[in-house]
């Protein structure tokens, strides 16, 4: 094993927890009074490895590195997992104890949205794309109200999101430049399991069965973009692939192409630079995944 640094040993030994925002908003302060630069990491917990790669760059682009986890409410439909949404707070900690993360914001529901909380964020352009907007209505609406808070709770000179999300990724981005939020928000490209399968929370819920199909999805992502890339036309190779998905025992919500910076349509993708994007649910269990053509 070589030898640990001193400052990983100090971080590691000093990792701290806020449920408080009178105390997060202290310790920011202080590091910014000490002209330290600070990042955050916004999950919602249940941390794998694909959250631990946005740890990891954050850490290489600024002094301090602030994990938020906070399952959020307001980015679930009633209908949706909120209540099952794997929970795993002193897992979290410990992995990112290990990776030196100086401090995890964890705030309670009544500590974000305490009684008469009445502000909600309405978010247009890639938010209204028709992908998952479609399907979850609510969702964005929630993100940008949540994500707006925490960006103003810490205060943050970058936050790290993951491209696995690819919509979130544009939506929050065009929030905080419409909103003057000064942060730099930083896309990470999405970590997957060796099979192909990007990493998610919700992989938990797939049975033994489903997670054998799972990496169909990247799978018919690759060769729809190769296909593409070689001058296929777009509708029969998107609904092809369709097919892929279906007969690996899937259900479809959308297999698209879109514009990789506005998430407009696109009849080719010549008009692009172009993104797929994909959502389909097995069992109980919806997954997306997005790859650049
Ligand atoms: P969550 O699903 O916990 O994801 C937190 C961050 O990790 C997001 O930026 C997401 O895109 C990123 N991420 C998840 N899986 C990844 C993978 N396989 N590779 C790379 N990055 C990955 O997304 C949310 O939480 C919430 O909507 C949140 C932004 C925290 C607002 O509540």
């Amino acid at each position: 094993m070589p030898p640990k640094s001193k400052s990983a040993a100090r971080n590691r030994a000093q990792i701290q927890i806020f449920r408080r925002l009178s105390g997060l908003r202290g310790w920011t302060e202080r590091a910014r009074r000490k002209g330290e630069t600070l990042a955050l990491v916004p999950t919602m917990g249940a941390l794998h490895d694909g959250h631990l790669t946005l740890v990891r760059q954050a850490r290489r682009r600024c002094d301090r590195v602030v994990v938020s986890i906070f399952v959020n409410p307001t980015q679930f439909a009633p209908n949706e997992d909120f209540g099952s949404y794997p929970r795993t707070f002193e897992k979290d900690v410990a992995a990112l104890k290990q990776l030196g993360v100086d401090a995890v914001w964890a705030p309670g529901a009544a500590t974000m949205y305490p009684p008469g909380f009445s502000t909600r964020i309405a978010p247009e352009g890639p938010a209204t794309a028709g992908l998952e907007d479609k399907y979850r209505p609510h969702f964005f609406g929630g993100v940008c109200t949540v994500v707006a808070k925490l960006l103003l709770q810490v205060r943050p000179d970058i936050a790290t999101f993951g491209e696995k999300d690819y919509q979130q990724l544009k939506v929050v981005t065009g929030m905080a430049r419409d909103l003057d939020i000064p942060v730099k928000i930083v896309g990470i490209p999405t970590v997957r399991e060796k099979d192909g399968l990007a990493m998610s929370s919700r992989n938990a819920y797939l049975s033994p069965d489903e997670r054998a199909s799972a990496p169909t999805l990247y799978r018919v992502l690759k060769d729809c973009a190769a296909r593409l890339k070689a001058g296929a036309p777009l509708a029969a190779t998107l609904s092809e692939g369709e097919e892929q998905i279906e007969a690996a025992g899937f259900s479809v919500d959308y297999l698209e192409a879109r514009h990789a910076q506005t998430l407009a349509k696109i009849d080719s993708v010549g008009d692009g630079p172009a993104r797929l994007l994909v959502a389909a649910r097995i069992g109980r269990t919806r997954l997306i995944d997005n790859i650049a053509v």
